[in-house]
């Protein structure tokens, strides 16, 4: 419960940004929140999967130490935000999110930017096979869940390196749900039994994949991953770094403790949870909690009386 502090933090610092056209000041106002409240949390914890090149982040880097340094030794996934072009845009469903499992547990995809993944609930379980096409994949999935092809919705990142997969999925009969950005909380609805999504599937961030196998964990469904070098360079990189690239990730290879902690507070509305609200000098939050151990779902909705250092510097509290 210690962590959902740290997300609710970011998301309301990152909140003064939404909307304001400028991505790297909200993340930045995130990452500020979210790294003041990691450093109470009585833990002994190491980033593996920080704010990475593409963000340009001074902090949460990866190999960095956070936590008072007593209690549990822990592997953490950060993503102050998942969705800062939704966040600077004005969009639904960004995302403050964190995921921590036991030490050493945690896959490190040493700055392999993309992954590929296909994400299901249970049924997805020995059926889905990511090196068979996905019209194959559409088909299984929808006979175990004893549905109609017809029926089966697929989230996609909306990018043109998709278009073919797009194209392939309406090929077969499904329908696709396609995602501006934010393939976490994509993977997620994927994974729940109470969502309209089946399955989220193509190239996304490899950290975003990471942190999605460990709420899949606590929600019983299934990913298969597959590491996608953007071009010759990283190619290289990840085969010096000893990665196999034709190998298939199991949850169970990303994560490979049962132990997983998940949480995500809302910046914008979104399909998973609500967004940050402020009402005078109250601020509420939304966030969702996964529990691998006990596989509980918990939805957590808080208020806050605005104090200042919950706020970035250039906000002024109505008084
Ligand atoms: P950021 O908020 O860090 O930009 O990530 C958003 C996101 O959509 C992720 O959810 C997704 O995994 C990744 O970007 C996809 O990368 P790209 O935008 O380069 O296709």
């Amino acid at each position: 419960m210690e962590l959902v502090r740290a997300t609710e933090a970011a998301a309301i610092r990152a909140v003064s940004f939404v909307g304001k056209g400028d991505k790297n000041a909200a993340d930045g106002a995130a990452v500020d929140g979210m790294r003041a409240f990691l450093s109470t949390v009585s833990f002994d914890g190491r980033i593996v999967i920080g704010e990475g090149e593409k963000d340009d982040a001074p902090m949460l880097f990866n190999g960095e130490r956070v936590g008072t340094g007593d209690g549990p030794a822990v592997d953490i996934a950060v993503d102050p935000i998942d969705g800062t072009s939704l966040t600077a845009a004005g969009r639904r469903n960004a995302l403050a999110m964190i995921a921590v499992t036991d030490r050493g547990a945690m896959f490190d995809p040493s700055a392999v930017f993309y992954m590929n993944k296909i994400v299901t609930g249970h049924a997805g379980a020995g059926v889905i096979d990511i090196n068979r096409p996905i019209g194959e994949n559409i088909r299984a999935l929808a006979k175990a869940m004893q549905k109609p092809v017809d029926q089966i919705i697929v989230a996609v990142l909306d990018r043109p390196r998709h278009d073919s997969l797009i194209q392939d999925i309406r090929t077969a009969g499904a329908a696709t749900r396609l995602l501006l950005d934010g393939d976490v909380a994509g993977g997620i609805n994927a994974a729940r039994d109470d969502s309209a999504i089946d399955m989220c599937a193509g190239i996304g961030g490899t950290p975003e994949g990471i942190i999605t196998a460990c709420a899949v964990k606590a929600l019983g469904g299934f990913i298969h991953a597959k590491l996608a070098p953007k071009d010759f360079q990283e190619r290289e990189k990840a085969i010096a770094a000893g990665h196999d690239l034709s190998r298939v990730l199991f949850t169970n290879d990303l994560i490979t403790s049962d132990n997983t902690y998940f949480v995500a507070t809302g910046v914008t509305d979104g399909d998973l949870v609500d967004g940050v609200r402020r009402e005078k000098q109250t601020i509420t939050t939304e966030s969702i909690i996964l529990r691998s151990p006990t596989g509980t779902i918990r939805r957590v909705t808080a208020s806050h009386l605005a104090a200042p250092w919950l706020l970035p510097p250039q906000v002024k509290l109505a008084h």
